[in-house]
């Protein structure tokens, strides 16, 4: 590894998720061609995490990078709050209302998912606060969830460690059980029960919204029953209870369709957290796509809210070219291609000592260890050689990028799959 580059990282870098003041070496990467990076050393990896799930057209689009310079060139930025805009950002606005689900044609602009997850909780407030209900502010969420690390975003996310030490959180947050099929028999049913006893005792009348992920994706990429959200919508529908999407993972593809909503025959989400691959991560970009009936309850107050960067012209730019890419390119489709391919190889490991479950959705992909496999472990004898994973506990995640190519998905699963089954299972 290069060892100046190494030395200056630990010398001044707090990473994320690290602890702090005993740095690993950095793995230092230094450039991305489609699926694969490469590391300052010139060591190849097949990329099997898009880094964070973000890079749905792949790495080292010069489209784009053109784009972002074109942009730049022209306007950098300009704020967009009270009556300012911008040429892109209006564009981007009607490129999404055009491919949202039925029933969604505004949007807010953020930088990412955490102020997204923070908007949508605030729209949700504010709108039942502006329709004289400002008692209606409890926020449903689940254990398991992950919505991020602002004081809303992480009181809304579902996972104990991630909260150690940072309290006192907002207040308002209830966590109900996570659909999660391999450790909860029953798991609609239970899921169902427990959100009407908890409707029940809390009141409706108390309760804003319920935020979820379509398929929880730190949690170990887990996929719900396929009756789990339509049967949570019908409960929520006959409350009156908004339903916030985090669709961050999730959005422009990755699952085979625009957003999960559209999956299990359309799920009336009120509020659609984007961000990810809505650039590609090319520029750091979000949208909350706002429903009709949220704009209804609003209508008439002010939101008091908004980032510097709000609506920036040359994230809305790129973003405008990379959903053009995917629709170009018919990444959506190659989503559900490239899935299957990857979870056909994957299965393969799933009568080995050392696996509990392969499971997956479009270009999603998730491998339980027995317990108590070490994630970790494995995902480093995965990257030495020469592909990258997440480990989540004794999860392993995937999501590589949509342009991924058959014989790198192969490719990738055989490291997988050869490493899973040199895995010991302790006794
Ligand atoms: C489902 C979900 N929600 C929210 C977030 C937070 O997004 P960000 O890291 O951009 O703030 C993430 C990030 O991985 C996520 O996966």
């Amino acid at each position: 590894m290069n060892e100046r580059l190494a030395r200056l990282d630990r010398a001044h870098i707090v990473h994320p998720h690290q602890v702090v003041g005993r740095p690993p070496p950095p793995l230092v990467i230094e450039s991305g061609k489609g699926a694969v990076i490469t590391d300052v050393d010139g060591n190849e990896y097949i990329d099997g995490t898009c880094g964070l799930w973000q890079c749905l057209v792949g790495h080292g689009r010069e489209e784009l990078a053109d784009v972002a310079a074109d942009q730049m060139r022209t306007l950098e930025f300009y704020a967009s709050f009270w009556d300012y805009s911008n040429r892109p950002a209006i564009e981007l606005a009607e490129r999404l209302a055009g491919i949202s689900p039925p029933g969604i044609g505004h949007v807010f602009f953020t930088n990412g998912g955490s102020e997204g997850t923070e908007t949508a909780i605030k729209l949700a407030r504010l709108a039942w606060s502006s329709a004289g209900q400002p008692d209606r502010n409890l926020i449903l969420s689940r254990k398991m969830a992950y919505h991020g690390v602002g004081y809303g975003s992480l009181s809304a996310t579902g996972i104990p460690p991630l909260k150690e030490g940072f309290g006192p959180l907002a207040e308002g947050f209830v966590h109900l059980t996570a659909p999660y099929p391999l450790r909860l028999p029953d798991c609609t049913e239970t899921c169902i029960a427990e959100l009407e006893e908890t409707i029940e005792r809390l009141g409706a009348g108390r309760i804003a919204a319920m935020i979820g992920e379509p398929v929880l994706g730190v949690a170990g990429m887990i996929p719900p029953p396929d009756d789990y959200w339509p049967r949570v919508a019908e409960v929520l529908g006959r409350h009156g209870i908004l339903l916030i999407f985090d669709e961050i993972v999730t959005a422009y593809g990755r699952t085979g369709s625009w957003f999960a909503a559209e999956r299990w025959g359309g799920i009336p989400a009120d509020l659609i957290v984007t961000a990810k691959g809505l650039t590609s991560g090319y520029v750091p970009m979000g949208a909350v796509l706002i429903g009709d009936r949220v704009m209804e309850l609003l209508d008439g107050t002010r939101f008091s809210h908004g980032f510097t960067y709000n609506g920036h012209p040359t994230g809305a730019a790129v973003a405008l070219r990379n959903l053009e890419i995917i629709e170009r390119e018919g990444l959506r489709e190659r989503a559900v291609e490239m899935g299957d391919r990857l979870m056909a190889a994957l299965r393969e490991a799933e009568g080995l000592p050392a696996v509990a479950e392969v499971r997956g959705v479009g270009l999603m992909a998730g491998v339980e260890l027995e317990e108590p496999g070490d994630g970790a472990e494995l995902a480093a004898r995965i990257r030495a050689r020469g592909a990258i994973v997440r480990a989540t506990g004794q999860k392993l995640v995937l999501s590589p990028p949509l342009v991924i190519e058959p014989a790198q998905i192969d490719r990738l699963a055989e490291i997988i799959v050869s490493e899973l089954a040199a895995t010991t299972v302790p006794a």
